[in-house]
């Protein structure tokens, strides 16, 4: 039976564009929403922009309109953005609406009615001269423990110690410049910690990674906190009912937006139910793709809320790193502050969707954006292996009349493809993404393997081998077809592309398992081109210059102080050789295996080594300055430690994937070669 299933991505903020950070949860939504409909599922994915808060409310005065025009004006541009990456929301909303605002009211009413709303007198700072609260980000002031100037009310960016904006010495208000006051108020909490049991059961349920519970488990075992769920005007946002001059906190209502966004939907389509989805007890499944860095607002607040007003809670909330660029966060002044529409000016949106699908695993783990490595591997996987096998199988294929053999030559190769489906389709389920690229690559390497093997192109130079000639190409587009239709959810374009050329219906999952024989196809045209790396530098300095020019329009009211901060930070980061245990665990060594050493022509000191890296990560290259200590024979078949997510470097003679770990003067570390040493295996 079909599974029914609602997925969100978490909302973005309306005060800003969509940035290459933001695409990579969008991507990764989009990739689980296409592939659970291709498999026959109903899987619905809803967003909409988070539009409340004090960051929009003044976004909005510094721009001289109306919140509700800068909310309008970035929606149609989230949108656009979105849809031009090939992201397909089935609805793509905002909070500012009136479903929002009724659920939300809704929400809070029956746990007010069920006792987990209280309320009490907080004292905040406050800026006497714009008369509104503030949050500590909007206060700045001399750091109480270094001294440096300029730092945020909660913690420094120097020193890293973290305090109370009372503590600041001299605060100012971000805002009017004016020096902050105390002032009390009555504020409204969320007893979360009423449902301390619920959420140990609810995150060990199977909801989470393992790692996220695991946090959780901590916050839980210390106890919870109530929650502020209250602001004072001015704010933009809901009031909340009976209490004039309060605003609900923009995290309040910004969960139920994935619900507001679900109930407009389910307004205008014909036979989906609100209920069905979201009622305690549906039976349908209801998924969350959100930032690591949302975990509690997803994974303690909301299920609370839910619980407490009779919806039903979801199903998973999943996790997922940060986006960065060449091995370090993204940054305005190296360019690497990619925004989506920059990049879709340079760029076709399926070169980031294929790379991005290719480094997702399901955990945590931040993903890094490798931009060399980026266009080698879209140029190798997509343009070299998967187009290949197509473009070499159609001439010969037109020539003869366009139309497949009757017959497939090879149908143990055949069913090796449609078996591996099981495999690829679970790995997807799980949000395997880069496992499952690796199983779909290492079939199109055995597409080509065989079209290389037959050689069609020499077969057809002799007399009389048209028809055998036919049945090698004929076998060639039904392997690219099983191919095509495992990687459709994450380059959708190019898989209708191809879908046109070899003339179906449909891409089904399931379709492949039945060979096309006799099938007339169309005239090939090119499905995708590589990627130069000209275009990608041009994008990264475009990037670079508008951020050169935004730069430009704020620096009038940029201070001494600020240039005062960049130098103290930056002599806080020379002046220590130490690595956090942070930093440690993020080497990831592996055992490697040598399958092959060669000399490097033209190299006094290189080997090339070819290493086995185990299933996880497959084969890798690397150059090796150790020609003074081995000969390249002696090398294969040991096990070596390979740092394996050092980023790509490229040296004269290609690229290298990774380091070997080698000691004293120069000699590698070779592992004992017990049973338990396999490729792949982790080194700690
Ligand atoms: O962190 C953010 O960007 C928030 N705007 C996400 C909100 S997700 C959901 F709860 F609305
Ligand atoms: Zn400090």
């Amino acid at each position: 039976m079909s599974r029914k299933i609602l997925l969100t991505s978490a909302l973005p903020y309306a005060n800003g564009p969509i940035h290459l950070g933001h695409m990579l949860e969008h991507i990764q939504t989009d990739i689980w929403a296409r592939f659970q409909n291709q498999r026959g599922n109903h899987c619905i994915a809803v967003c909409a922009d988070d539009t409340h808060g004090t960051a929009i409310m003044l976004r909005a005065e510094r721009e001289g309109i109306t919140p509700e025009q800068l909310i309008d004006k970035t929606n149609a541009e989230h949108r656009k953005d979105f849809e031009d990456f090939l992201v397909k929301y089935d609805n793509y909303y905002s909070t500012h609406s009136d479903e929002n605002r009724a659920l939300s009211e809704f929400i809070y009413k029956e746990c007010k009615a069920k006792g987990v709303i209280k309320t009490k007198s907080i004292s905040q700072a406050y800026d006497p001269e714009k008369e509104m609260f503030l949050a500590d980000r909007y206060i700045k002031g001399t750091c109480p423990k270094c001294g440096a100037e300029d730092q945020y009310g909660d913690n420094c960016e120097v020193c890293s110690s973290t305090y109370s904006p009372t503590d600041l010495i001299n605060p100012k208000s971000v805002i009017s410049g004016a020096t902050p006051i105390e002032k009390e108020s009555e504020h409204y909490f969320l007893s979360v910690s009423d449902y301390t049991d619920m959420l140990q059961k609810w995150t060990r349920s199977g909801t989470l990674n393992e790692a996220v519970a695991n946090k959780l488990a901590e916050w839980l075992d210390n106890g919870l906190q109530d929650w502020d769920i209250s602001r004072d005007a001015p704010y933009f946002g809901f009031e909340i009912p009976d209490a004039p001059g309060k605003y609900f906190y923009v995290w309040l209502d910004a969960p139920v937006g994935y619900m507001a966004s679900f109930k407009n939907l389910c307004d205008r389509t014909e036979g989906l139910e609100f209920d069905e989805y979201w009622k305690e007890g549906a039976n349908t499944e209801l998924y969350h793709n959100i930032g690591k860095d949302i975990i509690a607002f997803h994974a303690l607040f909301w299920p609370v809320m839910l619980e407490t007003s009779g919806f039903r809670k979801p199903d998973g909330v999943w996790a997922h790193g940060y986006v960065t660029v060449n091995g370090e966060k993204m940054s305005k002044s190296r360019g690497t502050f990619i925004m989506a529409r920059t990049y879709l000016e340079y760029l076709n949106p399926e070169y980031l969707r294929y790379y991005y699908a290719a480094k997702l695993g399901n955990g945590v783990e931040d993903l890094d954006l490798n931009l060399e490595d980026f266009v080698q591997k879209v140029n190798t996987d997509l343009v070299n292996k998967v187009v290949n096998i197509a473009s070499r199988c159609a001439g010969f294929v037109k020539k003869s009349g366009g139309i497949l053999s009757e017959t497939v030559s090879e149908p143990e190769l055949y069913a090796h493809f449609t078996e591996a489906g099981a495999v690829i389709a679970q790995l997807y389920e799980n949000r395997e993404y880069a496992k499952a690229l690796r199983q779909i690559m290492a079939l199109a390497d055995k597409a080509n393997e065989y079209i290389q093997e037959k050689a069609p192109w020499s077969l057809s130079k002799q007399e009389g081998t048209e028809q055998e000639v036919l049945n090698i190409c004929s076998m060639g587009i039904n392997l690219f077809r099983v191919i095509i239709t495992y990687l459709a959810p994450v380059v959708p374009n190019m898989a209708q592309k191809a879908q046109a050329f070899m003339n179906l219906d449909n891409l089904d999952w399931d379709a492949s398992t039945i060979p096309l024989t006799g099938h007339s196809i169309n005239k090939f045209k090119p499905l995708m081109t590589r990627i130069e790396k000209d275009t990608v530098e041009k994008m990264v300095e475009a990037t670079k210059a508008a951020a050169e020019a935004e730069a430009a329009l704020t620096s009038a009211s940029s201070t001494t102080k600020e240039v005062t901060k960049k130098k103290q930070s930056n002599k806080a980061e020379a002046d220590s050789n130490e690595i956090t245990f942070d930093d440690f665990v993020k080497v990831d060594l592996r055992v490697a295996k040598v399958i092959k050493a060669d000399h490097v022509e033209g190299a006094d000191k290189l080997l090339s080594l070819t290493l086995d890296v185990g299933e996880e990560i497959g084969e890798r290259h690397v150059f090796s300055g150790i020609k003074s200590k081995y000969q390249p024979e002696e090398l294969v078949g040991k096990n070596l430690v390979l740092v394996a997510n050092l980023a790509p470097r490229k040296m004269k003679f290609g690229m290298s994937q990774g380091m070997v770990l080698a000691a004293g003067e120069k000699e590698f570390w070779i592992l004992e070669a017990h049973e338990e040493c396999q490729p792949g295996m982790k080194v700690s």
